[in-house]
């Protein structure tokens, strides 16, 4: 009796690690994107009303050639800002409290998760190195 309560909680255990861990959705990113895709491209590297998020983990803030960003953005970038997971959080939740200025409106995202799978999303349609 005593192993088998032990086994119990060990199953427990595991099952909570299993469902705690958030593995990112693409299926959940893609739809997420619908709100970014009135302005902005996932797999070209056309900009549109906003600049293209193809590439856009690792990428300079304001640095693409050939889009008129705000001078906030631009500043941004000469600053320092990088995209990543955590500044991509931070400007998702307030782009105008991260990028005071910026031409970039009124779009929040405040679940973590789903800009996870967004981000997911985004890496999953990026052009492999030999197709490009
Ligand atoms: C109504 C149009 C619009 C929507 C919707 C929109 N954006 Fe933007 N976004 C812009 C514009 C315009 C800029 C350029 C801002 C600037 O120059 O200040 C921009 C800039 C950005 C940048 C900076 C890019 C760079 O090259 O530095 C990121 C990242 C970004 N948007 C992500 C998103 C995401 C993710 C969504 C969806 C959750 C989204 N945007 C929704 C218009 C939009």
């Amino acid at each position: 009796m005593h192993h088998f309560t032990i086994f119990c909680f060990t199953i427990i255990a595991f099952a909570n690690i299993i469902t705690g861990t958030h593995a990112a959705d693409i299926e959940n990113g893609k739809i997420v994107f619908k709100r970014c895709a009135a302005c902005h491209n996932a797999d070209k590297p056309d900009n549109r009303i906003g600049p293209t998020l193809q590439g856009i983990i690792g990428r300079k803030a304001g640095s693409l050639e050939g889009y008129r960003y705000s001078p906030a953005m631009i500043n941004a970038g000469r600053n320092g800002l990088v995209w990543n997971r955590e500044t991509l959080i931070t400007y998702l939740h307030n782009p105008q409290g991260m990028v005071k200025g910026t031409r970039m409106a009124s779009i929040r995202l405040n679940d973590d998760s789903d800009i996870d799978d967004l981000i997911a999303y985004l890496e999953s349609v990026l052009p492999r190195q030999n197709e490009k």
